[in-house]
């Protein structure tokens, strides 16, 4: 007799199998066109990521599970592939007419799916909820295919999107993991951690609005740890607001290697983000500039890390002289 979890692993798995196998009828046709000529996937990384389809209907899903595999629909439900109707009793598939990703845990398991639209259906990317298996803040894709790359390399890559990471391994750049859409957890940082000796962390990203504000918050959630030295945090942006997978698509995968080895350290990132724009001769400038680089360094405790910082900051910008030190532990 298998237990819960153990029988939400084997609906999940079997799930996984069940809509790889749709992408290959023809109800799957769309949507493999889209990954072979939108996408450029080549059919071989279709399968390594065992990419599928979710049929169009309303219980196609629930009825291979239910009905023809005879899985409690409690238990189907808890998997959270289906969902209970509001009006009457009954339940409809969470994911229909979408490109299916299978997310699995460290260990290769699959524990959810993330479901892409296939045309201009809203949401763009519809992902398994929480469920006793799936935990989005404790997880991130491909790191059971990426783990043995992160431990060899010593280095590991932190993307944004599922096809930022399928993207990058079939371009032999097999140690990147994408965050699940939600803001990177210190949490996740420190399942990377466990596989790299010298804790070298490349965050790549999106250049646009969204993925800016994603890197300052996942820098916040890992300061700590970068402050300390316990993360080598270097922060990754394409030119020209494009995702990894934008990106590899028009250069070869040696072109990407060259922006990983000359990523800024976070906290170079973090300063030229605060200069921006600004003439640092105009003393309004520097002023604005110093001002906001003290709050940055204002949440580091001990205080010969902080003075360690605080002279790096200033050689950053040139301030090699004692009293623009002195100014920045004023602000302090
Ligand atoms: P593509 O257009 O397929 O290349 O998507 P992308 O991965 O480049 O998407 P984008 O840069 O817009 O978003 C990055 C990641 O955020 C995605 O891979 C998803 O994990 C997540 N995301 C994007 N859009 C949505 C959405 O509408 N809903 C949810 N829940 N997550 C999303
Ligand atoms: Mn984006
Ligand atoms: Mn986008
Ligand atoms: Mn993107
Ligand atoms: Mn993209």
């Amino acid at each position: 007799q298998l237990s819960v979890r153990e029988q939400l692993y084997e609906i999940l798995a079997l799930t996984a199998k069940f809509y790889e196998h749709a992408l290959a009828q023809p109800q799957g046709h769309g949507a493999l066109n889209y990954l072979l000529h939108d996408r450029q996937m080549r059919p071989e990384i279709i399968q390594q990521f065992q990419l599928g389809y979710a049929p169009g209907g309303w219980s196609t899903l629930h009825g291979y599970l239910v009905e023809q595999k005879n899985y409690p629909v409690k238990l189907v439900e808890q998997a959270g592939l289906i969902v209970p109707r509001k009006e009457n009793s009954g339940y409809y598939d969470r994911f229909r007419d979408r490109l299916m990703i299978p997310i699995w845990d460290t260990q290769g398991r699959v524990i959810g799916f993330g479901g892409r639209a296939l045309g201009d259906d809203k949401p763009k990317y519809l992902n398994s909820p929480e469920t006793d298996l799936f935990d989005k803040g404790k997880t991130l894709y491909g790191l059971d295919r990426a783990k043995a790359a992160i431990a060899k390399q010593d280095c590991a890559v932190v993307v944004e999107g599922y096809f930022d990471v399928i993207a990058l391994h079939a371009a032999g750049i097999t140690n990147a993991v994408a965050s699940l859409g939600t803001a990177l957890s210190q949490y996740q940082v420190k399942m990377l951690l466990r596989y790299t000796e010298h804790k070298k962390i490349v965050f790549n990203f999106d250049a646009d609005g969204a993925g800016v504000k994603a890197a300052e918050r996942a820098i916040g959630e890992v300061a700590s740890l970068a402050y300390q030295d316990a993360v080598k945090l270097h922060i990754l942006n394409i030119p020209n607001g494009k995702d990894p997978d934008d990106f590899l698509k028009i250069h070869a995968a040696a072109d990407y290697q060259k922006l990983l080895e000359v990523a800024p350290r976070w906290l170079e990132w973090q300063i030229q983000n605060v200069i921006g724009g600004r003439d640092l001769s105009k003393a309004g400038h520097l002023q604005e500039v110093t001002e906001a680089i003290a709050k940055l360094l204002g949440s580091i405790t001990n205080p010969s890390t902080r003075t360690d910082y605080i002279k790096e900051c200033a050689e950053m910008l040139s301030l090699g002289k004692s009293w623009r030190v002195r100014q920045l532990e004023e602000d302090l």
